[in-house]
């Protein structure tokens, strides 16, 4: 527990920021519910895997390459998981994913789109697209669009967004720089990204209405994982530094995620964004459901187009 987390009260939910994915799920078996989760190999993805597993979940976990995500599940003993690769930069491997899942015919209770990159600190592009929108968003995109037959009547989408979502750019999204070439900044570029997984959620709630299916934003926190991996190292060494006084611990970040895809008291909670285990307003215009209606629709227009 940091110091941080310790003078923070629980919120309504009776949880706050001090509650970990263990204490989430107390006394809660998810025994036959099966769990899509992307990221499963490192940070927050990793300790989803392990606690997910640990209350009885299922849990498919992608990651980069199905070994990755197999040896990561190894190391959790995540008995009954199944690995998959889906690297989100690259269609093609979003494409078996979905297919992979869609074959298998499985039902799945919730998808967690937790992979994620922050930071990159040049422009690098995908498909001519910014690679954090392309990675955190359109990959996203691809893979839960491509799943939504498989959801369960009683599913849920969990994205993984951020408080950084905060550092968008003042029209939330620059559709008329995708590309992110006109004067590129990392954090902006990085929430850029987090807004469109916030506007994702919003849009897919309101295309979920009338179905007891959900989905919902998060912010995890702020915690030292290999996300960091991408900024300037000094800044990193500060990051390790501060950890045990201002950051969360691991199973403290990965409580939210946790919460939001499994608990009971949410299901019919829809289009909502958390925080500390909690609902909480985020930036107006993550809000704006014209804003999450255009990115829908600008996502499908990239996707049609990608090889
Ligand atoms: N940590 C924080 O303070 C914080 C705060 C706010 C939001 N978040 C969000 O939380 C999520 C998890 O982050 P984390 O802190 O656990 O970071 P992490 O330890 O770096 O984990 C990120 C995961 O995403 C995977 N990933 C990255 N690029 C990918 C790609 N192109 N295709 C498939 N997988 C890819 C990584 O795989 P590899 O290991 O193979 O690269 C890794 O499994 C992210 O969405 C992040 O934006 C984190």
């Amino acid at each position: 527990m940091s110091l941080v987390s310790l003078f923070k009260g629980n919120g309504p939910s009776g949880f706050g920021a001090r509650a970990t994915a263990e204490q989430v799920t107390q006394g809660m078996s998810l025994a036959g519910k099966t769990i899509l989760l992307t990221g499963c190999n490192s940070g927050l993805g990793l300790e989803t895997l392990r606690v997910l597993s640990m209350r009885g979940a299922q849990v498919w976990g992608t990651a980069r390459t199905v070994d990755k995500a197999e040896a990561a599940i190894k190391s959790v003993g995540a008995t009954g998981a199944k690995g998959f690769a889906c690297e989100l930069s690259d269609p093609a491997s979003v494409r078996s994913c979905v297919a992979a899942v869609i074959a298998s015919g499985v039902q799945l209770d919730a998808i967690i789109c937790n992979a994620g990159i922050m930071a990159l600190p040049k422009l690098q592009q995908a498909f001519g697209y910014e690679l954090q929108f392309f990675t955190n968003h359109i990959g996203h995109f691809m893979l839960v669009t491509g799943l939504l037959g498989q959801l369960s009547p009683t599913g849920r989408v969990v994205m993984l967004s951020s408080g950084a979502h905060t550092r968008a750019p003042r029209e939330g999204i620059q559709f008329d720089n995708l590309s992110g070439e006109k004067n590129y900044r990392d954090w902006t570029a990085y929430g850029q990204s987090k807004m469109a997984n916030l506007l994702f959620a919003k849009e897919l709630s309101k295309r979920l209405a009338g179905t007891q299916k959900t989905a919902n934003a998060v912010h995890p926190g702020v915690i030292a994982t290999n996300l960091t991996r991408h900024m300037n190292p000094v800044i990193g060494a500060v990051f390790a530094l501060a950890r045990p006084l201002f950051l969360k611990n691991i199973g403290e970040g990965a409580a939210t995620q946790v919460y939001v895809a499994t608990h009971p008291s949410l299901a019919t909670v829809t289009g909502k964004y958390f925080a500390d285990c909690n609902v909480t307003p985020p930036r107006s215009d993550a809000e704006d459901s014209a804003l999450a209606s255009r990115l829908w629709a600008k996502s499908e227009e990239i996707v049609a187009g990608l090889p």
